[in-house]
């Protein structure tokens, strides 16, 4: 398939090669790196990596030592893992930090103090990710400190350099390295280039057997599976269908009747179906329901609400019709379409909701009013209907792009474009993949263990379409 064209962010290939990035260097202007992106058959990190463990409490790893367990999490996912930082040698392709027993305000310090060497050896694209466990409230000084985990991850994420991350994960009540290893895998590999500065909660299934047996097929871990993605006739609903495609889906792609020749086109790039759907229709869900009914057998369902538009203006000059119709798109059709396929018994065993919202959304963002109600809500419905899904092994998320380089922010003033770039931790904007990859990830069944969740795709910022 011929690759969309996209808006080229010239300031970055401008200082990533001879002149400009000297130039860039003397002046001290950002100088957004290259992102190693997935590559069939690429390893899993860069460099070796490195396990500590940190903490005065006990680790939630039962099973063994705790840096035993996450290490061979991590050999399982491909890694190759020291536990110890060599006097020299190789950089790393991550650290990796058990802080489940980080209960003492000691800890910190000590996780702050063992982490320093380690990222001084990181190398380019890799990977700082610290595993805790979510705060509550029977040890008051425990919660604190695993809050203050959160302080030095998305502080990390901002001083790491060189397209590398900082990620944590925080394992709730029960949970354990089943639910963990799909989480883990993701924000090690380069699939999760864009995700940075991120908090993951990882709760405990009661499906946790899909997770351990997704280990074992991780290549094609969608096979078996019927994805249906929204507004996929280009952009970040283009790239959804291709990931879920490769991650060996049956994807069925949706979009509005004018954009039928390039709704075709994805199609036939990922061997899928095409149907020219209006997502506000009235008759809208009633005809997905239909043919997906027709379709699905004995197979599980993934949907990706990813069909969304903007009208922005300032509050005061909003219309009518600019707040009726980015809330009839992007938040009244997800609901309505999700509750048709809850209603036709569609969302059963293993099947997964991924809502599309914004960082817009989560910040606020000037000018979005009616934009960032609509994308709020989709985290809002996310959240109450995970609880509904969870039963049978299904889970309901959403992916919060920041700014990504589409034809929707293309539409943005270059100065507030530059700025949408230039203020993430990474320096650039994301890729329509870097959604894609996150939400191909959520669909899959070895991440049963995340649910109700907003996951930004932002490159940590917060600014964005
Ligand atoms: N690009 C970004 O930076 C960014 C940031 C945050 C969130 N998002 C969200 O990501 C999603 C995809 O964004 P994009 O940048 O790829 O946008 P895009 O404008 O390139 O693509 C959106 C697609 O949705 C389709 N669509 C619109 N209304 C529809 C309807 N009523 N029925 C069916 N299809 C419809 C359009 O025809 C188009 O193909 C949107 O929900 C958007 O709000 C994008």
């Amino acid at each position: 398939m011929a690759p969309a064209t996209r808006p080229r962010d010239l300031y970055a290939e401008l200082v990533r090669t001879g002149p400009g990035a000297a130039l860039a260097r003397k002046a001290g202007l950002p100088r957004p790196a290259l992102l190693r992106r997935f590559e069939a058959g690429a390893p899993l990190l860069v460099g070796p990596a490195l396990v500590l463990t940190v903490g005065s409490g006990a680790s939630a790893f039962r099973t063994r030592e705790a840096g035993g367990a996450l290490a061979s999490l991590l050999t399982r996912a491909g890694a190759d893992v020291q536990l110890e930082l060599a006097e020299q040698g190789q950089r790393l392709g991550a650290v990796v930090v058990d802080a489940t027993g980080a209960t003492d305000v000691g800890d910190l310090a000590a996780l702050g103090l063992a982490l320093g060497p380690a990222v001084r050896r990181l190398a380019p694209s890799s990977r700082v990710i610290l595993v805790g466990r979510t705060p509550g409230d029977d040890d008051v000084e425990a919660a604190a400190v695993q809050q203050g985990l959160e302080g030095i991850t998305r502080t990390v994420g901002k001083e790491l350099r060189a397209g590398a991350t900082a990620n944590l994960l925080r394992l709730s009540s029960g949970a354990g390295a089943a639910e963990l290893a799909g989480p883990l895998a993701f924000v090690a590999s380069p699939r999760s280039a864009f995700v940075d500065g991120q908090v993951i909660e990882v709760a405990r299934s009661a499906h946790d057997d899909d997770a351990r047996d997704a280990l074992s097929r991780s290549e094609r871990p969608l096979e078996g599976a019927v994805a249906v993605v929204t507004g996929a006739a280009r952009g970040i609903g283009r790239a959804t269908a291709q990931v879920l495609a490769r991650q060996g889906a049956h994807v069925v792609v949706v979009d509005v009747p004018a954009a039928s020749g390039d709704l075709a086109r994805t199609a036939n790039g990922v061997r899928g179906e095409a149907l020219a759907l209006d997502v506000t229709a009235g008759d809208a869900p009633a005809r997905l329901a239909e043919h997906l009914g027709r379709r699905l057998g004995e197979r599980r369902l993934v949907v990706v609400h990813n069909a969304g538009i903007t009208r922005d203006r300032l509050l005061v000059n909003l219309d009518a019709a600019r707040w009726e119709s980015v809330l009839a798109v992007n938040l009244a059709a997800p609901l309505r379409l999700t509750e048709a396929l809850v209603e036709a018994d569609l969302l059963g065993g293993g099947a997964r909701v991924v809502g599309v919202s914004s960082t817009s959304g989560l910040a606020g963002n000037r000018g979005q009013a009616n934009y960032a109600a609509s994308k709020a809500g989709v985290a809002g419905m996310v959240r109450a209907l995970a609880p509904r899904l969870a039963e049978l092994g299904g889970t309901a998320n959403a992916v919060a792009p920041g700014f990504i380089e589409t034809e929707m922010t293309a539409k943005i003033p270059p100065v507030l474009r530059q700025l949408g770039r230039r203020t993430a931790s990474l320096q650039q904007g994301g890729l329509p993949v870097d959604v894609a990859e996150t939400v191909a990830w959520l669909a899959e069944p070895a991440s049963v263990g995340v649910t109700g969740q907003v996951v930004r795709v932002c490159g940590q910022a917060l600014v964005g379409a």
